[in-house]
């Protein structure tokens, strides 16, 4: 018997912000976006919703999908890198908001591959026989990184107030990664009831600890005392510091590579694959994977111009998106890979079931 996905559930806040938007707060343009990433807009929540709210709310999109109700979860794990509080993590909040029993509830902390490492992890407790239905969800609210005023976010949500230029100043120095994100979350419900060869059938998932600091947050962190201090925050510790290119040339070489080996594992061939979902984490990654595969977008999709990168959210995301509109359907074989921070990658091949009878 193996893994199979019986639900999926996405939530997507509903606060759009267009490229356009953006250059109203920073020096950029929609044509400079759109080439370099192909992000056209991304979405963020109000203050005060967490990523436990948006993963609750994709979760029970999820059990109802499944036709199942909370209280049949036997375990759950949440992947965010934007948790509501530094401690504890949100599966307790998810689990508590959601309504399932005092199972299981994990966090998991592996940023652009967290839903990866989340299905592997469901794989192993279903296969193993201590779970019989699991959730697995990846949320994020990236709002909280970004290092925009109070006045910068109510112009860039169509406010007609003017910011002032210190605040345009520092947006534009922070606008090749702060363009790139937006939240939102997607979740999956598994149980262990697939045929031969049907449901997950392999994965091969990878770390890479130096390339730390490829992307990362130096601060707030436990090994300064105290963790967090104004003069910390005030030389910007809190917000992620990325090296754009070095990401780039991993990604494009380590997704396809990690796809290559679960492949050859299971027996399969890139040929055999009918869709890549990959991490969506800029349009020109996915064209350097298409590439390297020698395929074009129907294999490799991307849906990264209507949300950015979402980080946890996104192959959860685009897989719900691609089953609605039958893209996935009955024996289609998908590839999930995913590139991130940690550097943790990977791979994952699973058989979409043959649509019962
Ligand atoms: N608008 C306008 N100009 C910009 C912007 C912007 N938003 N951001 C940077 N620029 C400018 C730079 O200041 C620079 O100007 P200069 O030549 O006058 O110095 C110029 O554009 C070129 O900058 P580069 O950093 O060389 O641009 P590059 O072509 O490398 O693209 C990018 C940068 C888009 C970040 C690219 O490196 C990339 O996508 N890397 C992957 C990063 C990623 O995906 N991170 C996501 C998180 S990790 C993950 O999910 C895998």
């Amino acid at each position: 018997m193996s893994s199979i996905i019986v639900g999926t559930g996405i939530a997507i806040p509903d606060n759009v912000v267009s490229n356009h938007d953006l250059s109203r707060i920073m020096d950029t343009t929609d044509e400079w976006i759109t080439t370099r990433t192909g992000v056209k807009e991304r979405r963020f929540v109000d203050p005060g919703t967490g990523s436990s709210d948006l993963a609750a709310e994709a979760v029970l999109a999820a059990l109802e999908d499944a036709g199942l109700e909370a209280g049949e979860v036997d375990a759950l794990i949440t992947a965010t890198m934007t948790p509501d509080y530094v401690a504890p993590g949100i599966s307790g909040l998810v689990q508590a908001k959601t309504g399932m029993r005092h199972i299981a509830a994990y966090d998991i902390r592996q940023q652009c591959s967290g839903f990866l490492y989340g299905l592997d992890l469901a794989d192993a407790l279903l296969s193993s026989g201590r779970a019989k239905t699991a959730v697995v969800v990846g949320a994020e609210v990236h709002g909280g990184f970004l290092p925009w005023s109070a006045a910068s976010w109510n112009r860039v949500l169509g406010g007609s107030e003017d910011i002032s230029e210190e605040d345009f100043a520092r947006n534009t120095e922070h606008r090749a990664w702060s363009v790139l994100f937006g939240d939102g979350a997607g979740a999956m419900v598994l149980t262990a009831g697939g045929a031969e060869g049907e449901g997950l059938l392999g994965s091969s998932l990878h770390t890479d600890g130096e390339e730390f600091e490829l992307i990362w947050v130096p601060g707030v962190g436990f090994k300064d005392r105290p963790y967090v201090t104004a003069a910390g925050v005030e030389a910007d510790v809190h917000l992620p510091q990325m090296d754009g290119g070095g990401l780039f040339r991993k990604a494009v070489r380590l997704m396809p590579e990690a796809a290559q080996t679960v492949l050859a594992s299971t027996g399969l061939e890139l040929n055999d694959i009918d869709v890549v979902v990959a991490h969506q984490a800029n349009d020109r990654i996915l064209e350097g994977v298409r590439r390297q595969f020698g395929v074009g977008s129907e294999k490799v999709p991307s849906n990264i111009g209507s949300y950015g990168n979402t980080t946890a959210g996104t192959l959860p995301i685009l897989y719900h998106e691609l089953r609605q509109a039958g893209r996935v359907t009955g024996g289609t074989l998908v590839c999930f890979a995913a590139f991130g921070a940690g550097a943790h990658y990977g791979a994952a091949i699973y058989r979409e079931p043959a649509a019962a009878e």
